[in-house]
């Protein structure tokens, strides 16, 4: 069965969205099969965004993902990682169709409420970086 990772960034949990984010997700009737809240450390925002090392906005990413508790997230079920993609819409709130999360709740690029991976490879690989096997229930 397909996972995804998922997450509710600082700006989310402070504005109180984390019950708005999950609720659209088990609307669509997926799954949550792990969840954890979290101050995340430098070092694991390094591995976690390590794609980005190097662009402009890489040191104001790291310093605000660290900010604050986070909400980590698996989901599961068929398609969970495009469907996901779709519920959060584009990166940039401004971008971002109508009806999902990041435009109806973003406020900008970098404050979009919701990272979620964004394909398996990515999903295997930042589940892996937030959670043990034993974590994840069946
Ligand atoms: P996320 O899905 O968490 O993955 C990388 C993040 O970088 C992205 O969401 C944005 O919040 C953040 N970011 C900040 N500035 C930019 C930018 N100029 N372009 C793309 N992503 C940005």
């Amino acid at each position: 069965m397909e996972r995804t990772f998922l997450m509710v960034k600082p700006d989310g949990v402070e504005r109180g969205l984390i019950g708005e984010v999950i609720s659209r997700i088990e609307k669509k009737g997926f799954r949550m099969v792990a969840i954890k809240m979290l101050r995340i450390s430098e070092e694991l925002a390094g591995e976690h965004y390590a794609e980005h090392a190097g662009k402009p906005f890489f040191d104001e990413m790291l310093s605000f993902i660290t900010s604050g508790p986070v909400v980590a997230m698996v989901w599961e079920g068929p398609g969970v990682i495009q469907s996901i993609r779709e519920i959060m819409g584009a990166t940039d709130p401004a971008r971002a169709e109508p009806g999902t999360i990041r435009r109806d709740m973003g406020t900008s690029i970098s404050r979009n409420v919701v990272h979620g991976s964004d394909s398996p490879a990515a999903a295997e690989r930042e589940i892996n970086l937030f959670f043990k096997d034993s974590e994840l229930l069946d």
